[in-house]
């Protein structure tokens, strides 16, 4: 028996039965028809539906794994480098799930109030407004954390209590007690790499997540998104990521990070503009990933072996 505060004076778990039956068919029918489920869902989630397929090329098992874990609820983890394609991979999920997606972009300013709720004062007093994550909570929609680490480590904190087998969220200030709809669930993602020791998720936080590793995909595929994305021919796309191989090679040996897809698309872009592949590259890929004049040399020296 659990010794919450909020039980005494409040009952959700009566509510949230009562909600979950009349909701469970409705969700039922969203996943078995994930573009057109908008009128199956309440209107304050229908603005987080995520309208239209998103492109995402798959990279390995990604997709059903992720599906396993939705089917459990399983909290998830994106692990990996900037610009690699986790955000789309969880926009492209929910699309597929038929769920709202709800993002929060966590910085260090971040309250625990901005995630949960707080109250507002209007003309007839105060109100309480939901944040991003009791929305969520209670509405069923998955809430995608992004840079959680940014986050303070007692603003993390407050999902502890919906990313374990309690699935609620206590709104304190308010003395309600949420417990989650059953289509919630919660995606954080994490750059490996980022981490101070100031800045890192504690491990009381880590193990309440099943994680997805994330990198830039091997060169066909790459060059696949790339050609997509960009507009620019294959040929085209397949050269833009021998650079991108090139570069990410020199990771540690004078470059902080590699060459991420989301800079080869940029590079793309501008050549299917019309502009010169060598300038493309020069303001696309070189001149913002490094400043140290013989680096820049090395990767110039990179681009015109392709181009
Ligand atoms: N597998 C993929 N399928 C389709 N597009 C992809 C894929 N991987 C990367 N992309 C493209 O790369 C771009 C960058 O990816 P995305 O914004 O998802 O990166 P991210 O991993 O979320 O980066 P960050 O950590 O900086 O937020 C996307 O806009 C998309 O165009
Ligand atoms: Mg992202």
């Amino acid at each position: 028996m659990r010794n919450d505060p909020f039980m005494r004076t409040y009952s959700p778990r009566q509510e949230a039965l009562a909600r979950a039956a009349s909701q469970q068919a409705a969700s039922a029918a969203a996943a078995s028809r994930p573009a057109a489920n908008t009128g199956a869902v309440a209107d304050v989630l229908a603005a987080y539906l995520v309208k239209g397929e998103p492109y995402y090329r798959p990279v390995a098992d990604e997709v059903e794994l992720y599906e396993a874990a939705y089917s459990v609820r399983m909290p998830i983890m994106l692990k990996g480098p900037t610009g690699c394609g986790k955000t789309r991979f969880v926009e492209y999920m929910a699309w597929k799930l038929g769920k709202p997606l709800i993002t929060v972009a966590c910085n260090e300013d971040m309250t625990a109030s901005d995630l949960v709720g707080r109250f507002l004062l209007d003309a007839n007093g105060t109100r309480w407004q939901d944040g991003p994550l009791a929305v969520a909570a209670r509405h069923g929609a998955i809430c995608y954390l992004d840079e959680v680490v940014e986050a303070r480590q007692d603003t993390t904190v407050v999902i502890h209590p919906l990313t374990d087998a309690r699935r609620v969220l206590p709104l304190e200030k308010k003395g309600e007690l949420i417990e989650a709809h059953p289509d919630f669930q919660i995606v954080i993602s994490y750059n490996p790499g980022y981490q101070s020791l100031m800045k890192d998720l504690k491990q009381s936080t880590k193990q309440r997540f099943g994680a997805l590793d994330f990198n830039y995909p091997e060169h066909d595929v790459e060059a696949e998104i790339v050609a997509h994305e960009s507009g620019v021919t294959l040929e085209v796309a397949k050269n833009l990521v021998h650079i991108g191989e090139r570069a990410r090679n020199l990771k540690g040996h004078g470059l902080d990070e590699g060459l991420s897809t989301r800079m080869l698309i940029y590079a793309g872009s501008l050549i299917a503009k019309g502009v010169a592949p060598l300038a493309a590259c020069r303001v696309a890929l070189v001149r913002p990933i490094t400043d140290d004049p013989d680096m820049r040399d090395a990767l110039d020296s990179a681009v015109t072996t392709y181009f």
